[in-house]
């Protein structure tokens, strides 16, 4: 029973942390477990009889023994218990050398797999429908389709205006001032990258990368005959700009492609300082930044953090995103705000395919105008900051001593670094045989690495994900006692 006695209330300045005592003695018991929102500040002082001052500074003490977080216009929720990986990832010297690419049939059988509806989607980083607004987007599309008549099948170029009007007055959440004209609508944040890829580097060429990195572009340097150079990333502050400036020089480098806000696999955010720093950087080197900004509207905060972009005075960046986190991924609707390569890139597009698809443009110009994007930014970034909260202790409770994960703040997958004798290949294979599909954490890289570690999706959180984590954390001990004879 909650209760704090009177012979506690006297107790003058201790009172937060008698309050505080009682909260860690309610979380330890199960009471209130990872990923559980805390009773507010107005019920816990009526039920410890305390001030809301008094409850405010157990909170205070309790955030500082990262028991609990709060959450912008939420209030406090429990926190995972699971250690938090923060330095660099990449062992070794700063700068690893560049790196030709080759593409595994594992690679493909995988991202086959992440599709896969039979199986459970533990490792996928496509949101969940149960989280997209599918309804309001199928009426405005065949009420858009109605009314425009000809609009939705003739071709857009370099995209529906109206459209390009709405994402323009988004994107000054983001820091970046652009005109509808300055914005070119792509098939997905895919083909942005690609575009801006071809634009910028030959083949032969090197492109430096973060380590780890988001496996599908490195298929994408390959098919280009492009070498990636792979520069540390910690989970906190993303890339490092000191082993990016090593590495400038000692290599001759054409561009530099980074994803700043919540990044894949790591979850990290840039700092607005080392946003601007990056910039700065390949400014005077004279680099394209190729700037992946995919998952900057799924912050786990009020405002959406700026982007590189936004410090971009000379227009060597070139940034590239989507709505295929946050609305609709098979809407296929991406778009480049380019700089300086922005003719080149819409002289390539209009080569590859001319323009994207015209219905799912007219349907989200439409969805921007009117249909409560924001509101719904905020409905969904609530429930992937309960979602990896829940994983996160999921993970704790299920997998081997001594694994360890991001704590990101924004987006919704997870990083997960397990005890060295695990190997994630054989844990992917061993999942698929339970009809569980994960993403191994050697993909992430061009060079073997990785090899202990694999990416969890959050997108969804129901008993059926928790039981695959079990089973996947069963999985895993199996593997590590046959590695280590005597442990279970
Ligand atoms: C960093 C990043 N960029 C791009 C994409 C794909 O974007 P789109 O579906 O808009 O082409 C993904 C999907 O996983 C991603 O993680």
């Amino acid at each position: 029973m909650i209760g704090i006695t009177s012979e506690m209330s006297k107790g003058g300045s201790l009172l937060y942390e008698r309050v505080a005592g009682e909260i860690t003695g309610l979380v330890e018991q199960g009471t209130f477990r990872a990923g559980d929102k805390l009773p507010s500040l107005r019920q816990l002082s009526r039920r410890f009889d305390v001030s809301i001052n008094t409850v405010m500074q157990a909170y205070a003490l309790l955030e500082d023994k990262r028991l609990i977080q709060a959450r912008p216009q939420s209030g406090y929720y429990v926190r995972s218990r699971v250690p938090e990986i923060r330095e660099s990832l990449l062992p070794g010297g700063p700068v690893n050398t560049p790196t030709t690419v080759t593409i595994s049939e594992l690679c493909h059988q995988i991202m086959h797999n992440m599709m896969n509806r039979e199986l459970l989607p533990l490792g996928s980083a496509i949101p969940s429908s149960q989280n997209l607004p599918i309804d309001k987007l199928n009426r405005i599309m065949a009420g858009e389709l109605r009314r425009l008549g000809e609009q939705g099948i003739l071709y857009q170029v370099p995209g529906y205006e109206r459209l390009r009007v709405q994402i323009a007055r988004r994107s000054l959440a983001a820091g970046i001032s652009s005109g509808p004209d300055e914005i070119l609508v792509t098939s997905g944040c895919v083909e942005a990258v690609f575009l801006a890829l071809r634009t910028t580097c030959r083949s032969g060429d090197t492109i430096a990368v973060e380590s780890p990195f988001y496996f599908n572009f490195m298929q994408m340097i390959a098919e280009l005959g492009l070498k990636a150079l792979e520069i540390p990333s910690t989970p906190r502050d993303g890339i490092s700009i000191e082993a990016l400036r090593y590495a400038l020089e000692q290599e001759k480098i054409s561009a530099c492609l980074v994803i700043t806000n919540f990044s894949n696999p790591l979850g990290s955010l840039m700092p607005e300082e080392r946003k601007r720093e990056l910039v700065e950087l390949l400014a005077r080197h004279e680099i394209p930044l190729i700037e992946d900004d995919i998952y900057g509207d799924l912050t786990f905060d009020n405002e959406r953090p700026t982007t590189a972009k936004a410090f971009d005075r000379e227009g060597r960046v070139i940034y590239c995103s989507s709505f295929s986190k946050t609305l609709a991924p098979g809407y296929r609707v991406g778009w480049a705000i380019a700089g300086r390569y922005q003719a080149e890139m819409e002289r390539l597009k209009m080569i590859m395919n001319i323009a994207p698809a015209s219905p799912p443009q007219l349907a989200l110009a439409e969805f921007l105008a009117t249909g409560g994007y924001d509101h719904h930014l905020r409905s969904i970034r609530r429930t992937h900051a309960r979602n990896i909260t829940q994983m996160a202790d999921a993970v704790a409770r299920h997998f081997p001593t001594g694994t360890r994960m991001t704590h990101p703040a924004g987006g919704f997958i997870l990083w997960v670094e397990m005890p060295e004798g695990i190997d994630a290949i054989t844990l992917y294979h061993r999942a698929l045989e339970e009809q569980i599909s994960i993403v191994p954490g050697p993909l992430f890289s061009l060079t073997a690495k990785y090899g202990h570690h694999i990416r969890l999706s959050a997108a969804q959180w129901d008993e059926k994900i928790e039981q695959g984590i079990r089973t996947l954390g069963r999985l895993a001990s199996e593997l590590l006692a046959r590695k280590i004879p005597g442990r279970a």
